[in-house]
């Protein structure tokens, strides 16, 4: 295993714990190479599903049971039993979103209640690997969380960089629970991340999904689900966008599965993003070839507010590869589509509930058949923002005289 510069043209190699978060030819990202896989994938799927049998903290985690695809060589790992997350019927939200076969793979429900958790663990495992102190991210909240959880159990010191007055309560307070230090930075995200690109040297060991090794562990959902549809693809996947890593892993997860013979047929990648934060939308529907930040990003689903996402290439690639397109919903449509998750007594962060809402839009416009296969990634749990509920729920019943008896 090696990572490798993105950019096909130049596609420079790189040692596997080769520090560097970009190419130093050309400046694209990289990304961890997957060696031969040398047993047969009905093998691996037995051997995976076995593993579900055992109590090794490797075959516990969600994520480290599939660790044929991940980087290895590892002698210790830094794991809370992540991963493992149910898929979930939709029955309520499916009727309200037009579709008869509605699944949720809710990655809330991990230990520190977002998706994050499954790249941290192989991020700080690699972290401790290399011998790193101190770790750092910039965040709208979930990763400053997870880093900091991560950290502390690694037991490396936790630097987080987030939006001033911009991060759910809910979020802020995982991260000081944590032990983390907290750097508040004036204007959004994308601020944020700057100023700790910039700040960067060789003392931290950065841990935004720039990093590659985050992704190949949020690889790991595509690997879960795919497993719990006894491999069969469902029609769609459709997953909210921010900063692009889930989408980016997502893809590479389906590439390398299709690309090994785990997977006849590729499912189709939705990507959704918030009105007001929507850089690769516009993209999408405007045909441009490169993508344009949005300067001041704004919407309530304070997670996927940004304005200049940092794995567009990678994310897009995944889009293409799958047949699948990029859209965005508003606000209100993310209110009473988080709502409607809520009746069906899931619950979910508002970014989460972009894939409901868009799904419903999809129906609506015939753009998806109502008999499809749809399974929608809800990223955070519902406690991550509880500020939202109660003002949304307060100020006006998102729901009222909507169908939900
Ligand atoms: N959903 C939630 C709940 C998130 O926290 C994020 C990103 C996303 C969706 C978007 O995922 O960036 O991989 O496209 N949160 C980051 C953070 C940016 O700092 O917590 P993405």
């Amino acid at each position: 295993m090696h990572l490798r510069c993105i950019n096909t043209d130049c596609a420079a190699t790189l040692d596997l714990h080769d520090r560097s978060l970009s190419c130093a030819i050309c400046g694209e990202l990289l990304e961890v190479v997957v060696g031969p896989v040398n047993t047969t994938p009905a093998e691996l799927k037995y051997t995976w599903l076995q593993r579900r049998c055992s109590y090794d903290p490797r075959d516990v985690s969600g994520v480290w049971r599939f660790r044929e695809f991940l980087p290895g060589g590892y002698s210790e790992i830094v794991t809370m039993g992540e991963g493992n997350n149910p898929l979930i019927e939709g029955r309520k939200t499916a009727h309200w979103a037009g579709l008869r076969n509605l699944r949720f793979k809710h990655l809330g429900w991990n230990p520190t209640a977002c998706f994050k958790d499954l790249g941290m663990t192989v991020g700080l495992t690699e972290a401790v690997f290399i011998g790193a102190k101190v770790v750092g991210c910039a965040s709208t909240g979930n990763t400053s969380g997870s880093l900091a959880a991560y950290a502390a159990r690694a037991g490396l010191r936790a630097k987080v960089y987030l939006p001033a007055g911009q991060v759910s309560m809910n979020k802020l307070a995982q991260a000081m629970d944590f032990g983390a230090e907290i750097v508040h930075v004036a204007g959004s995200f994308d601020r944020a991340l700057e100023r700790i690109l910039h700040e960067a040297n060789d003392d931290l060991y950065f841990l935004n999904s720039i990093n590659p090794f985050r992704l190949e562990g949020q690889k790991t959902v595509m690997f879960e689900l795919l497993e719990q549809l006894s491999w069969q693809a469902p029609d769609y996947i459709i997953v909210p966008g921010g900063n692009l890593g889930n989408s980016s892993a997502f893809g590479k997860a389906l590439a390398e599965l299709h690309a090994t013979g785990f997977l006849p047929k590729l499912p189709r990648l939705i990507v959704v993003q918030a009105g007001g934060a929507n850089p690769l939308a516009r993209m999408w529907r405007s045909g441009a070839t490169e993508l344009e930040p949005v300067e001041s990003p704004e919407t309530a689903a304070t997670a996927i507010r940004i304005g200049n996402p940092r794995s567009w290439k990678k994310a897009l690639r995944a889009v293409r590869d799958t047949n699948g397109f990029v859209m965005d919903v508003t606000d209100e449509e993310i209110a009473e589509a988080k709502a409607m998750i809520g009746r069906d007594g899931i619950g979910c962060e508002p970014a989460s509930a972009t894939t409901l809402a868009a799904l419903r839009k999809l129906t609506e416009q015939r753009k998806i058949d109502r008999d499809a296969v749809v399974v929608a990634i809800l990223t955070g749990h519902a406690l991550k923002d509880t500020d939202y509920i109660l003002k949304s729920q307060l100020r006006e019943p998102a729901l009222q005289g909507v169908c939900c008896a």
